[in-house]
């Protein structure tokens, strides 16, 4: 699978990121569009919650002990509270109808610090964005920023009906300046965004980012597989076809050693089963959430030996220091995780 996030901010050390639960209350909670809340955190405590860059997306750990993910879609210079826009969906994992249906304001609840694996480029001189649906939230923090910057972009925000579409009140002005199209499918992607040619002509400095349903995602994907390396940008919520091909590789797999160096344990993983698995199976604690290598919730840094990467999120650089252990494997007969 073709990795066409790359990012320019460095990574947290995701440790140290676990350990940075964040205990906060949830002061409202909104309705933005059909099936869409937005749910607005405080920190319990008054104090200002860390710092964020566009395009970066919290943990929320949800009373049922689940850990969702969701992208923050308020302004990067708010630091009173943080945003996150969630649809409900009755058929996905179960993350969103809890939210939806079992949280109210002014319930207590941990995040995580916020993460960003789909930063802004800070070279490209022009932004191009194209959102779907849901997809829209980590782009309105990402606008706020370009705005800011003054750099010129446009996006395009394809959703079922305007009923479905969140936002459109915050993106009025934008609207009527050109610098947002709307495109409404209404549920026929044959009516929608002709990505070809949209994405045919790439002006020069420009930067692609997108993010929404996982067919749609690799729809855009397909359509811009001519941009130049390192130009385009993506989130996935789901995992993407490449990834879920190679699960049925499992059988093939050989087994393998990790040590857990400030541990000091060594464990086996055996074909079928993961290093996640096989850590929690050994009494070692791990933080998951999509165990599919799309969310960034395993982020780990290893040590030493050669992994099989098979995550969504991580890019070619990133790779040499961090391995997502829910999907991975290992291609030498041991690795070492900092951990
Ligand atoms: S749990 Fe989501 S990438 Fe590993």
């Amino acid at each position: 699978m073709e990795t066409v996030l790359m990012r320019e901010e460095a990574l947290a050390r995701p440790d140290d990121e676990r350990q940075k639960k964040l205990y906060v209350t949830l002061k409202s909670i909104t309705s933005l569009a059909d099936d869409i809340n937005a749910f607005e955190f405080v920190s319990a405590d008054g104090e200002p919650l860390p710092a964020f860059t566009a395009g970066s997306h919290i943990d929320v750990h949800l009373p049922d002990a689940t850990i969702r993910q969701y992208s923050l879609c308020n302004s990067p210079d708010e630091r009173h509270r943080y945003v996150v826009a969630v649809l409900r969906d009755p058929a996905g994992r179960g993350g969103s109808v809890a939210m939806h249906d079992t949280l109210r304001a002014g319930d207590k609840l941990f995040i995580s610090a916020p993460r960003n694996h789909f930063a802004l480029s800070k070279s490209a001189r022009r932004h191009v964005f194209i959102a779907g649906g849901i997809g829209i939230t980590p782009v309105m923090a990402m606008i706020a920023e370009v705005r800011k910057r003054g750099e010129p972009f446009h996006l395009f925000y394809c959703a079922r009906t305007p009923q479905r579409a969140a936002f459109l009140d915050r993106l009025k002005t934008l609207i009527e300046r050109g610098d947002v199209s709307l495109h409404f499918d209404n549920g026929d992607p044959r009516n929608g965004l002709d990505l070809a040619s949209t994405l045919e002509r790439r002006p020069a400095d420009t930067h692609l980012y997108y993010c929404g349903p996982g067919r749609f995602m690799d729809a855009i994907e397909a359509a811009s597989a001519h941009w130049p390396a390192g130009t385009r940008h993506c989130e996935r919520f789901s995992a993407s076809g490449a990834i879920k091909e190679s699960e049925a590789a499992t059988e093939t797999e050989t087994p393998f050693d990790i040590e857990l160096r400030r541990s000091q344990k060594i464990l086996t993983v055996p074909p079928g089963e993961s290093i996640v698995d096989v850590m929690r199976a050994n009494g070692v604690e791990v933080d998951t959430s999509c165990c599919e290598g799309y969310c960034g919730t395993c982020m780990t840094r290893y040590l030493a030996g050669e992994p099989l990467h098979r995550d969504t999120v991580l890019d070619d650089e990133d790779r040499e220091e961090f391995v997502m252990i829910c999907c991975s494997r290992s291609k030498s007969p041991k690795l070492v995780l900092d951990l």
